[in-house]
């Protein structure tokens, strides 16, 4: 049974009010004393010209509690008590019946989201920041499609630029085709960054590079060749970091699948009167709007980084209809996509206000400085590494009999990866701490995954039996608590949706198992006469696996059956 509908229909029975906006104003109380939903009566005062506490109190005796434990009211809210018999019976049996598709929902039907995410640069390492976006993105995308949104994951590769010029020129000079064989990313860098050095005696690189540039854009057939060689060397190597963190996407259209589709765009600001020039640069103005002008062509008439979006916001608007278009990229970017998205309305498309910049924080590290072996920045397969090989440490410490143990130690070092990027409101900075985030104890992911295979070796060493789960008899606190975490999953997916938070998600998850915990300590299961008890128990713990497995999966991050 569906309690806020059920409490919904009741309310209307006796307020003039659409029963969906009443089932939106209910509440889930912060604490047991305050019942299991509220609905609160603010804003009934004006209409109604009475104190919300009256209103409360009045509708709290017109209503009938048949289902329920009880109805109160406590101030300006009605509190319902769900009769815990009922609830508890009907919230887990539909956990396990649905299975791995407990949390779905039909909220999304029928429209289609794009989710731009991760959308690293070619020819450039993958880097921490990069994987912020990977990992927002995949749960994002994830998300979405639980509501039943029809989603689009797409990857806006960076490449394209003049860069491409100065590494086909470098490459030219320098290039060594074993080591691109071997590690192109690697190779690629280090030509880049010796074409840079060069050029710094000799400027004719610079010349080089830039002609170099030109052929490409021209067509010319040995530079293209080049370019996509390098493309696809480096989409390999990408392609490696998806695997581990279990992400796919369904279009790789980057900067460069635009470059037939600007010369339209352009046209378009044109005709529609919007570009001006500015120090010979053609430029849509923006300050009425507080925002420094959005430039369109370069003074020789190249495009540019924000022309690309713009091409890119139109084709995906007219190729996907979308209901959103949501890019997952760093906040320092904000202005930038403020820039398109008001060039975008102001170009008349009403859709430009479906376009959301979906930003987030630095990555930082506690114990050491942002120096690694590749200067500045801090390479993806180090962190991996580290993580993993941490975690195997603490594997072999805690249970060295473990079989499969590397495998198990790469599910939970890159678990708890991605568990930090969204353990916290995306907006703000994380921090890398080793020792706490691959602890066992605290708001971890390896806490989450342990939690689920302690709960999984419960299950392993119960014995079949045939005898009826008797669920009027979960109804200690630590159950009926735990048991509306577990009901309340469908809520959680949705505000995390709504907010386009994955760290509503992450939160859920690390309460779900502090409940589930809490109740395994309180609470023995195995070691009961009740047969009618333990099964009820046992079902409990079942669905606590399940919601806990579907949890982290819409975070990416996958389960271990032991550890
Ligand atoms: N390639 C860019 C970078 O690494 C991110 C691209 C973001 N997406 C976009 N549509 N501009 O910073």
């Amino acid at each position: 049974m569906d309690y806020k509908k059920k409490i919904a229909e009741l309310i209307k029975e006796h307020m003039d009010m659409d029963v969906k906006l009443i089932e939106n104003l209910i509440e889930i109380p912060p604490r047991p004393e305050m019942g299991d939903f509220a609905f609160p009566c603010f804003q009934f005062s004006k209409t109604l010209r009475k104190a919300p506490n009256m209103i409360a109190a009045e509708l709290k005796d017109k209503l009938n509690a048949e289902g329920f434990e009880k109805i109160d009211n406590l101030g300006p809210y009605v509190n319902f008590f769900a009769d815990k018999a009922i609830f508890t019976k009907n919230a887990i049996e539909k956990i396990l019946e649905e299975g791995d598709n407990y949390g779905s929902s039909n909220v999304g039907e029928g429209k289609t989201v794009c989710v731009e995410h991760s959308s690293p640069n070619i020819a450039k390492p993958f880097h921490v920041g990069h994987l912020f976006s990977t990992s927002v993105g995949n749960s994002l995308y994830r998300l979405f499609k639980k509501e039943g949104y029809t989603v689009e994951g797409i990857n806006h590769l960076g490449d394209w630029g003049t860069q491409f010029g100065k590494l086909i020129s470098a490459y030219k000079r320098w290039g060594n085709e074993k080591a691109l064989e071997e590690n192109a990313i690697d190779e690629l860098l280090r030509i880049y960054v010796k074409f840079h050095d060069e050029a710094e005696n000799d400027p004719s690189l610079v010349d080089e590079g830039r002609a170099y540039f030109k052929a490409l854009e021209d067509g010319d057939k040995e530079a293209e060749a080049l370019w996509e060689r390098f493309r696809n060397l480096s989409l390999k190597e990408f392609d490696r970091v998806y695997n581990i963190f279990n992400v796919e996407f369904d279009s790789y259209a980057g900067e460069a699948f635009y470059n037939d589709k600007m010369g339209v765009v352009v046209n378009e600001l044109k005709e529609k009167k919007l570009l001006v020039e500015s120090n010979g640069a053609q430029v849509v103005m923006l300050d009425e709007y507080n925002m420094p002008p959005c430039i369109v062509l370069k003074g020789d008439g190249a495009s540019i980084y924000a022309t690309r979006d713009l091409a890119a916001a139109m084709y995906r608007k007219k190729k996907y209809d979308f209901y959103k278009c949501v890019y997952v990229v760093g906040s320092p970017q904000a202005l930038h996509f403020k820039q398109v998205f008001k060039v975008l309305e102001l170009a008349g498309h009403e859709w430009a206000k479906d376009c959301v910049h979906v930003g987030f924080g630095l990555v930082k590290f506690a114990d050491r400085k942002l120096s690694t072996r590749k200067g500045e920045i801090i390479l993806l397969d180090d962190l991996v590494r580290e993580s993993v090989d941490k975690t195997l440490e603490v594997i072999n410490e805690k249970n060295p009999e473990l079989e499969n143990k590397e495998d198990v130690a790469k599910k939970i070092g890159v678990g708890a990866l991605v568990f930090t990027y969204l353990k916290n409101s995306r907006e703000k900075d994380i921090i890398f701490d080793w020792k706490e985030m691959l602890s066992f104890e605290g708001e971890t992911g390896p806490y989450v995954q342990y939690s689920y295979a302690r709960a999984k070796s419960i299950l392993r060493r119960a014995e079949e039996s045939n005898i009826e789960a008797d669920f009027s008899k979960l109804n200690s606190k630590e159950e009926f608590e735990l048991v509306k975490h577990l009901e309340n999953f469908n809520n959680q997916i949705h505000v995390a949706v709504e907010k386009l938070e994955p760290s509503i998600l992450t939160r859920y998850v690390i309460e779900v198992a502090k409940a589930f915990n809490k109740f395994y300590n309180a609470h023995s299961v195995l070691n009961l006469e009740d047969e009618g008890l333990k099964q009820a128990r046992l079902e409990l713990v079942k669905a606590s696996c399940q919601v806990i497995k579907n949890g982290l999966y819409l975070l990416g991050i996958d389960v271990v059956e032991k550890m």
